[in-house]
Formats: C-alpha cells, sequence, structure tokens
C-alpha cells in the first residue's frame, strides 16, 4: 500500500498539538471538513482521506444495500484497510509522535467508530458527528478507553437518535469513555456541532471524564 491509496488533504500544523483526521460524510471529498477542523482546531495538523468506495459516483467509506442497512463485510475490509493507510500516513508524514484525534460525519462517523470497535487504538479522542449503530460485532475488542463525543440530532431522520444510542452502548461496552449530546438539529452540520467540538478537543483528557452527556 502507497501514500496515494487514499487520496487525501494534508495540512501540516503546530507539531506540538494533536493531529487531527477528518472523515467525511456520503457525497463529500477530502476538502469537505478542511474548513471545518480549521475552526474547531486552528493552527493544527489535519489529515483528511477521501473514501474510496463509489456509490453511484459518491464517494463512501463502506458499501451499503441500501439507506441504513450496511455491507458489513465491506465494512470490515474498508476499516482494516483505512487503519493500515493511517498507520502509513503517520509514518510518511512524522506524526507518530503526535496524539491522534478524529471527527467524523454521518458515514465518516461510522467509519469511525467502526475503526474503533476493530481496535485501532491510536485514538485518544473521536467526535461522532450523526453516527449511527452499524451492527458490527466487533470480536470483544476492548478499546484503550478514548474519549469519545457522539453528536446527535434530535430531528434527524436519517441517523435516528436510538441508533446512536445502540452505538453509545457498544462503544461504552468495549470500553471507551463515552459522552453523547443531542443537538437541535436534524442529519445538517450546525454551530452547535461546532461549539461541541470546539470544547471537547481543547480539553485536556483527563478533564473530559466530568462532562455529563446532555
Ligand atoms: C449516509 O447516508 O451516509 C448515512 O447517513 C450513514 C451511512 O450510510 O453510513
Amino acid at each position: 500500500m502507497t501514500l496515494d491509496h487514499f487520496p487525501h488533504a494534508f495540512h501540516p500544523g503546530d507539531p506540538s498539538k494533536p493531529t487531527i483526521l477528518l472523515f467525511h460524510g456520503t457525497g463529500g471529498d477530502e476538502h469537505d471538513l478542511i474548513r471545518f477542523g480549521q475552526a474547531v482546531a486552528p493552527g493544527q495538523t489535519l489529515l483528511s482521506p477521501r473514501g474510496r468506495v463509489d456509490e453511484a459516483g459518491l464517494n463512501r467509506w463502506f458499501r451499503r444495500h441500501e439507506e441504513g442497512v450496511f455491507d458489513l463485510e465491506d465494512l470490515k475490509f474498508r476499516t482494516n484497510e483505512l487503519a493500515q493507510w493511517l498507520h502509513l500516513a503517520r509514518v510518511e508524514y512524522s506524526l507518530l509522535d503526535q496524539p491522534l484525534y478524529a471527527l467524523g460525519y454521518s458515514n465518516g462517523a461510522n467509519i469511525l467508530a467502526n475503526l474503533l470497535l476493530q481496535g485501532f487504538e491510536h485514538l485518544q479522542k473521536a467526535a461522532m458527528i450523526r453516527p449511527m449503530f452499524t451492527d458490527q460485532r466487533a470480536p470483544g475488542i476492548t478499546l484503550p478507553s478514548p474519549k469519545t463525543l457522539l453528536l446527535v440530532g434530535q430531528h434527524d431522520t436519517i441517523c435516528p437518535p436510538d441508533s446512536a444510542e445502540k452505538l453509545a452502548e457498544e462503544l461504552t461496552s468495549k470500553g471507551a469513555v463515552v459522552q453523547m449530546v443531542r443537538v437541535a438539529a436534524g442529519h445538517e452540520l450546525t454551530q452547535a456541532d461546532l461549539a461541541e467540538i470546539s470544547n471537547f478537543l481543547a480539553l485536556s483528557p483527563g478533564l473530559d471524564e466530568n462532562q455529563p452527556s446532555h
């Protein structure tokens, strides 16, 4: 595998601060979340790959049979493929000494959740915006307790709140520290998401645990 296996955007930043991985939603690309990343983590290194699955011209991270019905075999394969590339990219860009945070939106939130559940253990913080439970039964991998934030749209009909609740339970059962926040929104990204993630990323890991879910 080479660095160009995943087309990607790389914005080098302050080497003394965490690298932020960005995972776009269905139909997005490596540029979609760059401005969002710059807003929530100004001056920090951003690494944003493009999903390699093509669904009728739309970029995705893994295949689905229909809306909300996922190809779990492809999800497992794509998660491992991405994990392998992330390690390669961190070596190539000399990022191994920087803590690693990540944020994903929708389909990007779901590949991020599955990276954690399939044991990608290099993430210290992961923010999932409008995530879903994918019913992927990870083989009992115990995570090294990453701090996770799930941002749920109160009126989201694509990634409904009860699916995010199931994901929160699954992540918690695997040892993640889970904070779930419901925002007054549908599936769209909002200023509230930006504010919540800015706070989540800024807090030192030790302080996060006292943050109430709300
Ligand atoms: C999507 O359309 O991207 C869904 O919201 C989530 C997914 O398919 O992973």
